[in-house]
């Protein structure tokens, strides 16, 4: 998958499947599956390294993840997360790092925010690095909205939002990514937009669809925000599995002749 493949879905209508992943294992079972995208997101702070959200997250934990998924990636198209930090203090780094997330194997990286990081989109896509935005909740900057809240509900706020999607757009984005917002909005931008957007918690109007795999698989269960949909129940499985190993192997029914060598 190209980004100009990626970019046609839109032209045809049809829609685009995207999901988390951070590691080879993971990344093989996603593309077995047939997904189009796979983003490295760093929500791999939460759900893989346990924090209580994304800030302390570092480019030497994203690359490290990029790499694997990257390796094992054959046909999906691999976005890279940039995490806090590694963009916010100056066009210089942000493009520098940037550029380590295509050396680590990923076809793209994705940002969040609106004006504050126009000049970063048009520095990087200037050098052949394309960019995905992310507006409405964007998780980096959840100290100052107080929390996971949705975004654009009244009138003003909305309004904002739909500028910046259009000046991501204009400076050169190739995607974007809106992340809770109401279906109103999320609708109003995809039309007024001629790049895919792709929606987490922005109804179905989007171009796409993305979740964080672990939220989807039901194996992250510390905070489950109301669009997310579990088509599996893996943690339950997992935990079913774990009590009967140990409960066989006090009483003894596990290893058998059949996992034994002789
Ligand atoms: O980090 C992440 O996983 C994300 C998506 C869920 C959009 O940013």
């Amino acid at each position: 998958m190209t980004i100009p493949e990626f970019q046609q879905y839109k032209k045809k209508g049809k829609k685009l499947t995207v999901v988390t992943a951070y590691d080879a294992l993971f990344t093989r079972i996603v593309e077995q599956a047939g997904l189009d995208v796979i983003l490295v997101g760093d929500s791999l702070g939460m759900v893989v390294q346990g924090k209580p959200n994304t800030l302390s997250v570092t480019m030497e934990d994203m690359l490290y993840h990029t790499r694997m998924v990257a390796q094992a990636a054959q046909r999906a198209l691999v976005i890279g997360d940039m995490p806090f930090l590694s963009y916010q203090v100056s066009v210089e780094e942000a493009v520098r790092n940037a550029g380590r997330f295509l050396q680590a194997g990923a076809a793209a990286v994705k940002i969040e925010g609106g004006m504050a990081v126009i000049d970063r989109v048009e520095a990087m896509t200037r050098f052949g690095i394309p960019v995905m935005g992310h507006v409405g909740m964007t998780p980096q900057s959840v100290n100052q909205s107080g929390g996971y809240t949705v975004a654009g509900k009244g009138e003003r706020e909305a309004e904002k939002i739909l500028e910046e999607a259009k000046e991501l757009e204009h400076a050169g984005v190739f995607a974007l990514v809106l992340e809770c917002m109401p279906v109103a909005l999320a609708s109003k931008i995809t039309q007024a937009l001629s790049i895919p957007t792709i929606g987490i918690g922005a109804g179905p109007a989007c171009d796409g669809q993305v979740l964080v795999l672990y939220d989807l698989l039901g194996l992250f269960d510390d905070f489950v925000p109301k669009f997310v949909k579990p088509y599996a129940h893996l943690k339950a499985d997992a935990l079913q599995a774990l009590r009967r190993y140990k409960e066989e192997i006090e009483c003894g029914k596990f290893p058998t002749d059949a996992e034994s060598y002789h």
